[in-house]
């Protein structure tokens, strides 16, 4: 449900959230403003974004994303007094034509649209996303006040004057078996692994297997290398599209459009 700007006027204008107030899962206490640019610098935010917080409190980060990013924002908060809050201070911001409070549970509310997602939650809470956040588009960004995700570990960590701010960017699925095709060249098989962004694996070019080197996967973007019957050194980039890759084989100066299928 969203509010509209007379709901959330109707609300009740003595309300004022108390910190530590508890929520559904989790307790109210707003990320500071200092972090909170740090978390928009982390993940990048720009006016192409839409953030998604989790549990949005008074609305701090989603009025900072629109507000200093020109970015589109919604906050979800369970508790219906403290989302009217928020979005009273979205109106009182001036931002309501790019930020929405959203009252609702964010193990209910779909989220799947956001490039952005923020929280400031509980290591539980987050190792209970964490598979929604893995199906998100890859390169979706993830930004986490304090609390990690378990075995899942951040692409990179900032830190603030009190506490600090992580981000994950969500990776393409690539593990498995892939043909590649290259346009002047005998198909090969590559098998990936994967274990969240680290990846690596073994090509096998004709009948001899050898471990990828380098291999790197950031977002839907995957890179490696590999040493050719000619002792050349090659370098693939892709772009991961499902069970598609496109992109390109290059040695010596020269590069050749590769793709490869899923097995
Ligand atoms: C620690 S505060 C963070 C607020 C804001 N994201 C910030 O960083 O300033 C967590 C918020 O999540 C809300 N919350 C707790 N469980 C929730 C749930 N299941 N769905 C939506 N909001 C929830 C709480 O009411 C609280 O406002």
């Amino acid at each position: 449900m969203f509010f509209s700007l007379a709901q959330a006027q109707d609300k009740d204008a003595t309300y004022k959230p108390v910190l530590g107030q508890m929520g559904k899962d989790v307790m109210w206490l707003p990320t500071p403003n200092e972090l909170v640019d740090k978390m928009l610098d982390l993940a990048q935010v720009t006016a192409d974004d839409l953030l998604f917080d989790l549990g949005a409190g008074d609305g701090v980060i989603a009025i900072a994303a629109a507000k200093q990013r020109g970015a589109r924002a919604v906050g979800i908060e369970y508790n219906p007094k403290l989302a009217a809050y928020a979005q009273a201070k979205v109106i009182a911001a001036g931002v309501q034509d790019k930020v929405r409070i959203v009252q609702g549970d964010i193990f209910e509310t779909d989220f799947s649209q956001a490039t952005v997602i923020t929280m400031y939650l509980l290591p539980e809470i987050n190792d209970q996303l964490r598979p929604t956040l893995l199906k998100m588009k890859p390169g979706t960004r993830v930004v986490s006040h304090d609390f990690d995700m378990l075995e899942w570990e951040p692409d990179a960590v900032v830190q603030g004057a009190r506490s600090r701010a992580m981000l994950w960017v969500v990776p393409a699925h690539v593990a498995g078996e892939w043909i590649f095709k290259p346009v002047n060249a005998a198909p090969f098989a590559v098998r990936l692994d994967q274990i969240f962004q680290r990846i690596g694996g073994t090509i096998t070019l004709a009948g001899r297997s050898q471990a990828l080197v380098g291999a790197q996967l950031q977002a839907d973007r995957l890179r490696f290398q590999y040493v050719a019957d000619d002792q050349t050194i090659h370098t693939v980039n892709l772009l991961v599209n499902g069970h598609q890759m496109q992109g390109h084989d290059s040695s010596l100066g020269f590069s050749q459009p590769l793709s490869a299928q899923r097995r």
